[in-house]
Parts: structure tokens; C-alpha cells; sequence
């Protein structure tokens, strides 16, 4: 049965002393996944790791906006030209009080890569956190010129969704959907329609609660998947199908 996660991070150093096991182990558990960059060096290590299931997107996380400069912008358009390049991401806004970078910095490392995706005709994976009023100024003035997107790990209200849908993008959900806590994104969960669902784990991080506390690692996103599965009122088969449809579509991914 079809299942994807369309989103992780399996370059990361959490990975390093066991990443051909976990790579065989995600492999065996999911039909593909999308491993995502946060910088120059994550960016160039995901696309090493490509193969006949794995994908990648190349991208400048906010959080090091500063480095999106002429060269960076070139290096990210030749890492693009591999064909298993399938995004530009995860790129955004980040005001979260540890990210030291300052706002107008972001803003130009964002719309830069947001420049690069327009001229390549890649979608974007997006990342916000805390700066839902400037992402979404500057997402509404791209979003026609763009060929789609997805809001990564959504953590926001009601009317954020609604508005990342009506840029005709994707919202998806990671582990933290399933946290107990999680009301809030539940109740903004509820207005995204099953067509423009995607699952992700951002892998090493937010393992679902099944198996909270632990590395995450791609497989984990079946739990995220059964959760929404009976949350939504749907069977998990129809749940992991659609979901990996739709990241097939939003990645022009023909499977
Ligand atoms: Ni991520």
C-alpha cells in the first residue's frame, strides 16, 4: 500500500552511525520519500543520497538566510539540475526568540529562492514559525507565479490554513499532529480537505506519540498517517493513498 513521507532529513548528523539501516528500513516502509535541505551543506548531502525512491529538495532554511547569497543561489540552481530534485526547500520565515537572524534578512534569503522556484518551475516546501502575517505577504504575491507548494509541519490557526489553501498549496501534518496537547492544530486540521493532505516526519525530529521521545526516523510516519486516518473518519488505506497522490502530484513524482 502506498505511503510517503514528504518530508525528512535523513543527512542529518543523527543519522550518521546508522544511515544505510535506516535508509533500507524507510525504504522497505515507504513507496518514496523527500529528503530536504536546510542549507548549502544539508542541501548538497540530500542530493547525494538520492536513488530510485528518494527524491530531495535543495534549500536555505531562515535560520541561515544570511548565507543566501549570488553563489549560494547558483550552487542551488546546479544541485537542481539533478532530476531527482523535486523542490526548493525548506524555505520561509522563522521568528521563533532562538532564531537570531535578523527579519529583513529572512525576508530577501525567502524571496530569493522564492525567485529561484519561479524560474526553475519547482514547487516550495515552506517553513514558518511565528511570522504567519509576513509569510503569508509574501506567499500571496508569489503564489500565482509559482508551480505550487506545501506548508510544512502547519502549526497555525484556522484562518492561516485557509489561507495557505487558497494559494492553491498543500498543508502538511508531522508527529506533533498526534501530541496530546494538540488541540489547537486539530481544530485547524479540520479544514483541510483531504485532496491537499500531505504526511511528513522531518525526521530526526518530532517523532509522532506512538513512539515520542525517539529519533524519528521515515517509517514513523505511518503512526502520523493512522492517527489522521481516524481523525478524519477515513480507512488508513484511503488516508496513506491519498496522501502520497498528493505528494506525487505536488512533486510531479509519476509512480
Ligand atoms: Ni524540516
Amino acid at each position: 500500500m502506498p505511503l510517503v513521507d514528504s518530508h525528512c532529513h535523513l543527512q542529518d548528523e543523527k543519522f550518521d552511525a546508522d544511515r544505510a539501516d535506516v535508509m533500507a528500513r524507510s525504504l522497505d516502509a515507504l513507496d518514496w520519500l523527500v529528503i530536504i535541505g536546510d542549507d548549502l551543506p544539508t542541501s548538497r548531502a540530500g542530493v547525494a543520497l538520492v536513488s530510485d525512491r528518494i527524491y530531495a529538495a535543495v534549500g536555505v532554511h531562515p535560520y541561515y538566510a544570511a548565507t543566501v547569497d549570488d553563489a549560494c543561489i547558483d550552487d542551488l540552481r546546479t544541485l537542481a539540475a539533478n532530476e531527482r530534485v523535486v523542490a526548493i526547500g525548506e524555505i520561509g520565515l522563522d521568528y521563533f526568540k532562538y532564531n537570531d537572524t535578523p527579519r529583513d534578512v529572512q525576508a530577501v534569503g525567502f524571496r530569493r529562492q522564492l525567485d529561484l522556484a519561479v524560474e526553475l518551475n519547482l514547487p516550495v516546501v515552506i517553513h514558518n514559525r511565528e511570522a504567519f502575517d509576513d509569510t503569508a505577504s509574501i506567499l500571496e504575491e508569489y503564489a500565482p507565479q509559482l508551480s505550487g507548494g506545501v506548508m510544512h509541519c502547519f502549526a497555525g490557526s484556522t484562518d492561516f490554513a485557509e489561507q495557505v489553501l487558497s494559494w492553491g498549496f498543500y498543508i502538511s501534518f508531522a508527529g506533533n499532529v498526534t501530541f496530546p496537547k494538540a488541540e489547537d492544530l486539530r481544530t485547524a486540521a479540520r479544514v483541510v480537505p483531504m485532496d491537499r493532505l500531505l504526511v511528513e516526519t522531518d525526521a530526526p525530529y518530532l517523532a509522532p506519540q506512538a513512539v515520542r521521545g525517539k529519533r524519528c526516523e521515515p517509517g514513523y510516519v505511518r503512526h502520523t498517517a493512522e492517527y489522521l486516518a481516524e481523525f478524519y473518519g477515513v480507512s488508513y488505506e484511503d488516508l496513506s493513498q491519498r496522501t502520497a497522490e498528493n505528494a506525487a502530484d505536488l512533486f510531479n513524482i509519476s509512480s
